[in-house]
Parts: structure tokens; sequence; C-alpha cells
């Protein structure tokens, strides 16, 4: 049996990692610049994170929803008082697709509505109903084709609120900043416009903050620079620095019944004491803050060099537009650099590293990137 082949692969063995690097089987270090796709959010073996896991495998790792969980109760609570959502009630299941699909859910049975507005280049997962709402059609299979999924251009009020106007919408999803898509920022303007659509429409509005929530903008959430507060919440990627696990926040209108929701391995010990660490490192470590001065200084750095179209984003969560298509580079950057790197379509690169990237590090980016810039001529 081999591995169905539907990832793009790069032909590298990584067998370690250790903070901002990972090691091929020769011992080679990579800067990794691309987090694992978002997902390292304290680094790559952060020594209190591989504790925490080691010691709650030491106890117990797994045992079902059925019981009550001591340690679920305990990140909740860390998850409010860090994210500014105290009030919020959470339910974690184990991928950001899973998270939206609880979202969208949720919205569904609150309004008794089935529709749903996403937005245009949105990605939301590959699940029945997140797939349904990304607005890529090579991914969604005739079976998730589906008329109520509408999109609208992303940061237009005027075809969105003429959408709403319809009262039919269960919910409009939105990512904090679009990352599939090209790393485009949700308006600070737009959002709290959508939010004024939504109450004047009875829509809710979920926020995706898989990608750029958990510290990745510099604030613990990228719509918390607009100063709104959505019904709906998702996150994963970043929660568990590579564990799966995802979340959705749950504003207090919402009231549980039994059975609505469910899942056997979400929130299980594991996960929980690798979400809890996370959690700890990001507080101790004053991660946020370091996110948005390395992201400030990286996108200063970045939109001088020749060559660079745009750069896009908040905190470590950058996109680099280049005037020519990016194959080569990103290749000079793996093969000649050691740099591991994201893309958005063929111009631009993504940029995702760990939070605890330093002022240093990105120093090391931008004369590796300088460099393979000058040898691709
Ligand atoms: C914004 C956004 N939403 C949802 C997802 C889906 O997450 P997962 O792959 O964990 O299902 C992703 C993954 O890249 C994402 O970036």
């Amino acid at each position: 049996m081999n591995p169905f082949a539907v990832f793009q692969k790069s032909n590298i063995h990584i067998v370690s990692a250790q903070g901002s690097y990972v090691y091929d089987e020769e011992g080679r270090a990579y800067l990794d610049m691309y987090g694992g796709h978002a997902v390292i959010s304290i680094g790559h073996g952060h020594p209190r994170y591989v504790n925490a896991v080691r010691q709650q495998l030491d106890r117990i790792a797994f045992y079902s929803n059925a019981v009550e969980n001591k340690l679920q109760d305990q990140l909740a609570l860390e998850l409010g008082k860090q994210s500014g959502y105290p009030e919020y009630s959470v339910f974690f299941s184990n991928s950001g697709a899973e998270a939206n699909e609880n979202a969208i859910k949720l919205a569904s049975f609150h309004t008794g509505r089935s529709k749903v507005l996403a937005m245009s280049n949105a990605f939301h997962g590959r699940t029945s109903a997140t797939v349904a709402a990304t607005d890529i059609g090579s991914m969604r299979a005739p079976i998730n084709e589906n008329f109520n999924f509408v999109f609208t251009p992303f940061n237009d009020i005027s075809s969105l609120r003429k959408q709403l106007e319809t009262e039919v919408f269960c919910a409009v999803i939105i990512e904090g900043i679009q990352g599939v898509g090209g790393i485009h920022v949700a308006d600070d303007l737009f959002l709290n416009q959508v939010r004024s659509a939504c109450d004047d429409t009875g829509t809710l509005l979920i926020l995706d903050e898989i990608q750029s929530g958990y510290g990745r903008s510099g604030r613990f959430f990228s719509h918390q620079y607009a100063g709104i507060k959505p019904d709906l919440i998702t996150v994963a990627k970043g929660i568990a620095n590579g564990f799966p696990m995802a979340a959705t926040l749950i504003s207090p209108s919402f009231k549980p019944v039994m059975g609505q929701l469910g899942t056997t391995f979400g929130g299980n010990h594991l996960a929980c004491a690798a979400a809890m660490a996370v959690l700890e490192v990001m507080k101790d470590e004053e991660l946020l803050h370091n996110t948005a001065v390395v992201g400030d200084f990286l996108q200063e750095a970045l939109k001088k060099i020749p060559g660079v179209e745009d750069v896009r984003g908040r905190g470590l969560m950058i996109g680099v537009e280049f005037e020519k298509d990016i194959t080569a580079l990103r290749k000079s950057l793996l093969y000649q650099e050691g740099v591991f790197t994201g893309y958005a379509g063929n111009y631009t690169l993504r940029l995702l590293p760990a939070l605890t990237f330093s002022l240093e590090q990105a120093q090391v980016f931008l004369e590796k990137l300088k460099r393979a810039l000058k040898n691709e001529g």
C-alpha cells in the first residue's frame, strides 16, 4: 500500500526539528518560514511542550467525552482569558474543517436557516459544508456543489448587504486574513460593517481564525484589530503546536443542546495537555508582542527588496507578491539556501514562521532571500 498521492511534495525527508529550524536525514538545517503550514506556534520541540506531552502520556493519553475531563475545563478557562472571550463556550474538535463544520451547523440550528454567505477566494476546509464554502471549484466534487452556499466579493459591503437583506442566510463566514487566497486582510471597516449587516438581518457572523488566529497576527485574533465580536470563532493550526486539535468558540447567546454536536477524539487528554502548554508559553514568552515586533520588521524590510510588488498581512502571516513567477525562487530558497516557504498562487510567497521567530532569524532569512533572488538573476 502507498499513501494516496494528492500532495505536491518536496523531496526532503525531515527527521527532527528545534525552534525555527527543521533537519533532514543528512543533518542539513532548514529555516522554517512555513511553520508546517502555520501550525508551529511556539517553535518546534519547545521543552515545556515536550515535557507536558510526555508527562500526560505517562498518565493517560485518551478517554472519551463520556466522562468529565478537568483538562478541558482548565484549557477552556485559560483560552477564554488569553483570547479575550471569557464569556464564550468552547467545543473542542480535531481539525480546522471540523471546527468550521460545527460553527456552520450551530448557526443553522440557531437561526433555522440553511444558507451560508462566504467570500470570494475563501478557503474553509475539505469537509462537505466547508468545501462548499470554499471558492476553489477544483476542490468540490459534484456532491459538494450546493446551492446553500453563495459567494460575495471580499471587502465589498454593498454586495454583502444586498445578499443578507434576503434574510435567508444563517451565517456569514469570513477568514480574518485570507490565507490560501493570497494573504488578504479583512478590512477593519468592512468587518464592522459586516457585523452591523448581520445584526440588522438576524444573520450570525463566523470568523474563521484557523490560520490568522492564535497570535499569528500579533493579536490573539486578527479580527480584534477591528474591535468586533463574532458569534462563532474557529481555531486550529497553532492551538497545540502540531498535535491535531481545533476548537469552535461559541457566544453566550447559544444554549447547548444534548447530542447536537459530538466527537470521539476531540478534546482528549493529550490534546488538552499540548494546547495548555502552548497557552502557557504564549503568555510567559509574550509571543503576541514578539509576533507584532518581528512581523513589522520583516514586512518593512521585505517592501524594500527589488522585485517585490506588494507585502500584505499582519504579524507573522505575510504574503510577499513578486513581479515574476516564484516557482524557481522557492526552489532556490529550499535547495540552495535551506529555507522552507509557502505560496499562494504563482507570484506570492507565504511566510508563516513560528511565533517565537526572532529578529536575528528574520535577518538570516532576508539575506538568504536576497541571495536567492540574485542567483536567480
Ligand atoms: C482559513 C482556514 N480554514 C480552514 C482550514 C482547514 O483546516 P484543516 O486542514 O485543519 O481542516 C484551513 C487550512 O489551511 C485554513 O487555512
